[in-house]
């Protein structure tokens, strides 16, 4: 099985807010951002596992600080851990006005896509070597969202989900 370093995904994306990307109150729309996020993820997923990908999934997403028309956003993407067929991306998002030097964070997610074959099959994807503590970190808990979002999609029974069943009587 081959084996790739969650850093192998790391993609980078900016694009700068247009009056045609924000709502009546000039701020960004959700809607486009998650669109932008899902764009950075599926790159992130492609470099992992050189294939086509499909988005399988996204985890709840709140919108801490809104963007604003004129400001950049920059979103960083990276892989966490690859499973059978599924790898789950984890998203950075910060706002960046540049006029007035600073940036803000804006949000963070968690996305999974599902590589297919030349049929449209899911197909088996590398494993993911963590190295930094952050990696290693998003690493551990990939189990656990996983379990959660598969239960929540009903594709997981409660009672099979150990990783969460842990978490919720260990803390
Ligand atoms: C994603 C998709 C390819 C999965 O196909 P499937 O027939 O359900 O395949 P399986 O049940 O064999 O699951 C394949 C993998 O997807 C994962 N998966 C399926 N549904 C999932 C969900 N809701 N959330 C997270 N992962 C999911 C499974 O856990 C499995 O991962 P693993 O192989 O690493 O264990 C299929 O559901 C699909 O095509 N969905 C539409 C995707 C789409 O149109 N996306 C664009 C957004 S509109």
């Amino acid at each position: 099985m081959q084996v790739k370093k969650a850093s192998e995904s790391f993609t980078i994306m900016n694009e700068l807010v247009l009056p045609n990307d924000t709502n009546i109150f000039g701020n960004l729309m959700g809607g486009r951002l998650m669109y932008w996020m899902d764009i950075a993820a599926a790159i992130a997923a492609g470099k992992h596992c050189n294939a086509p990908c499909m988005t399988a999934s996204v985890d709840n997403l709140s919108f801490k600080t809104p963007i604003k028309i004129g400001n950049t956003v920059h979103i960083e993407a990276k892989i966490t851990r690859a499973f059978n067929t599924s790898m789950e991306i984890h998203l950075k998002v910060w706002g960046e006005d540049h006029l007035h030097q600073y940036s803000y964070e804006s949000n963070e997610a968690y996305y999974t896509f599902v590589a297919l074959d030349p049929n449209s099959n899911p197909r088996q994807v590398p494993r993911v070597e963590p190295e930094t503590e952050e990696e290693k970190r998003l690493f551990e808990g990939a189990l656990r969202r996983r379990q959660l979002r598969l239960v929540l999609a009903g594709k997981m029974k409660p009672g099979e989900a150990s990783e969460l069943k842990a978490y919720f009587t260990e803390n």
